[in-house]
């Protein structure tokens, strides 16, 4: 089962090769058509997985607690009023008393830096279920969904929006696979330089593009994916009034997608603020994915705990 794939945690894709993420997305494919078939293999048996969450969540939870039962593992939740990670109790603390007791734990937090230190304490592996920074399990489930609907990940892929954890993992992603990947933000929520670098350093030896172009309806010119995502990301709710008008140019709607090619698919990760960032017509449009995407976060996570929580 685990192949190639020796990693303990999984936490950010630049800590993964090629080689890895492809065989990840090999194993979620054959796991949903045997899904699709009813054929669940036990392979979590016994197996226990936390969910410890600092915000909110419907994909992520239910798609983990699903790929644990369908697995024959069991979870459970633990909210934002329940743990106080950092506050009440140390990071560290938190991560030793988990690790004693689970097989494995998926973390959605606010600093990165959290899921560094549980993993670096926790003893078991760790999951990044979301941070400010990465949402490296949405981009897996992205990654497959591209791969069905395109055949190919060799596609023009252009994320619109803020320069998010979403469209940081892109990046990552787009580096580490070799992607030809056009980021469009406003200049002043642009991604992180740091990550850029390194995405671009890295990105050499893959054969990857990255092109950052501030001017949305140039950057998807011929475009076979749109991508796009909140404008106000979970922790900054209070910025939104003032980042609509920045970000009104930078909308998923008919006019923006008619630059791009004629066969244009529209992702998002939701939850999407329909009338911000994209338009109703579009969500819910043919060229819309965005319903694969949620379904495939199941698939391609049950990949991700096989490989990881398998003995
Ligand atoms: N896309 C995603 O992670 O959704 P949730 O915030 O609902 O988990
Ligand atoms: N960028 C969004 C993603 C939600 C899945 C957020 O962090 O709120």
């Amino acid at each position: 089962m685990k192949g190639q794939w020796q990693k303990q945690h999984f936490l950010d894709l630049a800590d993964f090769s090629a080689q890895e993420i492809m065989f990840l997305l090999h194993l979620a494919q054959d796991l949903k058509q045997r899904w699709l078939v009813g054929d669940q293999p036990a392979i979590l048996k016994g197996k226990k997985l936390a969910l410890l969450f600092e915000k909110p969540s419907l994909r992520t939870r239910v798609s983990f607690e699903m790929a644990m039962r369908q697995l024959g593992g069991e979870s459970f939740y633990l909210g934002p009023q329940e743990v106080g990670l950092g506050k009440r109790e140390a990071v560290k603390d938190v991560a030793q008393v988990l690790g004693r007791m689970v097989d494995g734990i998926v973390l959605r937090t606010f600093a990165h830096e959290n899921v560094l230190e549980m993993a670096q304490y926790a003893g078991v592996p760790v999951i990044n279920g979301l941070s400010d920074l990465h949402h490296p399990c949405q981009v897996l489930g992205d990654l497959l969904t591209v791969q069905e609907k395109k055949g190919t990940l060799e596609v023009k892929i252009c994320f619109v929006g803020d320069g998010n954890n979403i469209c940081h993992s892109w990046i990552v992603a787009a580096a580490v696979l070799g992607l030809h990947l056009v980021v469009s933000t406003p200049p002043q929520y642009r991604p992180q330089e740091k990550i850029w670098q390194w995405a671009q350093e890295n990105g050499v030896q893959s054969g990857a593009t990255l092109i950052y172009d501030p001017d949305p309806h140039r950057a998807v010119k011929g475009a076979d994916v749109v991508y796009t995502d909140v404008w106000a990301s979970m922790g900054k709710e209070a910025e939104t009034e003032a980042r609509i008008p920045v970000f009104l140019p930078y909308q998923v709607n008919e006019l923006l997608l008619q630059k791009a090619s004629p066969q244009v698919m529209v992702m998002h990760c939701m939850p999407a603020h329909r009338g911000q960032e994209i338009t109703d017509d579009v969500i819910d449009g043919v060229r819309s994915v965005v319903l694969d995407e949620a379904e495939n976060r199941l698939h391609a996570q049950k990949a991700l705990l096989a490989l990881l929580l398998s003995s």
